[in-house]
């Protein structure tokens, strides 16, 4: 009811709710006057030359009936919500109820946490209960974008190869998962100079993996790179403050080729990991963390 802005439809409809009540009454009161129509007790109604209407009166234990679910109605707009805005005596209410029910669950599951609490994430990865747990939590909540195997697909990381873009860490997971990431590349193509330098760039930044390339065009490419050395470094290792990708292994988040890598310099990309620190409990990002950290990681 705090829905309505003025207190006059809580009255309108609590007023409503009265009123058909006490119709309802009236009308068993009405129908239950005996009215005596003709001497055969009869309506006078009659079908088929021999089928007449009786009136008679209505079946005692339906009447009770009837008096019975008004009492009940009334009781329980005492009682609970119904009445407009009236909360009811007992102060019950849907979210309440949900309210109660998530602290119950939330005790129980802090006992399962209690164990991890302040543990490094690593250690916290050798912990059987805690990958199973971590498991269930990354197929409800992460499985979609990465994949349930969590290998991820075009634009969304693979979490299983040890290669990060923010780095691996427990804390640098927790810090992830926690806050989300938006990874950011400007279009460059302005910077880099016409079509054939691009592509010529293109060309030598497959070279630093050592993917196939046109070594001619990588050479005359090379001195381009300048303008990409501010993120992903003089070398192309990438920066994990920035989230900027190592091009020197051959782990493409975007894929390769000449057309994907000329696409990426003048379109640019933005890529968006959203943030899991208001749905998820800090225990329950320390798990997932665990469970990811894990992915990469021998486990005893
Ligand atoms: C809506 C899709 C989406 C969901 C849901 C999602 N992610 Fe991501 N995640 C991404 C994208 C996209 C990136 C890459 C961000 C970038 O390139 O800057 C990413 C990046 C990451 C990274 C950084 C990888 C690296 O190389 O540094 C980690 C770790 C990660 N996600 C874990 C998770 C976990 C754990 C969950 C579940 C709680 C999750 N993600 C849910 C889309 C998603
Ligand atoms: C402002 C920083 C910045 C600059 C400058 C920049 N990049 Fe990037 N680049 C990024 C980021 C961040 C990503 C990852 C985008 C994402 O998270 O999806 C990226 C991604 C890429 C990728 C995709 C890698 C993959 O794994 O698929 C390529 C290729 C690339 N950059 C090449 C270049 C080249 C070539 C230049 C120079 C013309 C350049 N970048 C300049 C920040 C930058």
């Amino acid at each position: 009811m705090s829905d309505f802005v003025s207190n006059g439809w809580s009255l309108f409809v609590a007023a409503a709710t009265v009123l058909g009540l006490a119709l309802c009454l009236a009308l068993l009161i009405i129908a239950s006057r005996r009215k005596v129509m003709a001497a055969d007790n009869s309506t006078g109604h009659v079908w088929d030359e021999d089928i007449r209407e009786l009136n008679n009166p209505l079946p005692r234990w339906w009447m009770v009936l009837f008096v019975l679910t008004v009492v009940f109605s009334v009781l329980y707009l005492a009682l609970y919500p119904g009445l407009g805005g009236y909360a009811g005596r007992l102060g019950w209410s849907s979210t309440g109820q949900f309210d109660a029910e998530q602290a119950k669950a939330r005790e129980a599951m802090r006992a399962i946490y209690a164990r991890f609490d302040g543990l490094p994430v690593e250690t916290v990865a050798r912990d059987p209960q805690a990958m199973g747990i971590g498991e269930r939590l990354f197929a409800n909540n992460c499985a979609t974008c990465h994949g349930s195997d969590a290998k991820g697909s075009k634009g969304f990381p693979n979490l299983t190869d040890n290669d990060w873009l923010y780095g691996g860490s427990g804390e640098t997971l927790i810090e992830t998962i926690t806050r989300g990431r938006e990874g950011t590349m400007p279009p460059m193509a302005a910077a880099v100079g016409n079509g054939e330098d691009v592509r010529n760039l293109a060309h030598y930044v497959l070279s630093l993996s050592g993917s196939p390339h046109n070594s001619v065009a990588a050479a005359l490419g090379k001195s381009r790179f300048t303008a990409c050395a501010a993120c992903h470094g003089m070398d192309g290792r990438g920066n994990q403050a920035l989230g900027a990708p190592n091009l020197t292994d051959k782990v493409w988040l975007h894929g390769w080729g000449e057309p994907a890598i000329v696409a990426m310099i003048n379109n640019g990309k933005h890529s968006h990991m959203p943030e899991h620190g208001s749905r998820l409990s800090p225990e329950q990002i320390r798990v997932l963390a665990a469970y990811v950290w894990g992915l990469s990681h021998e486990r005893p």
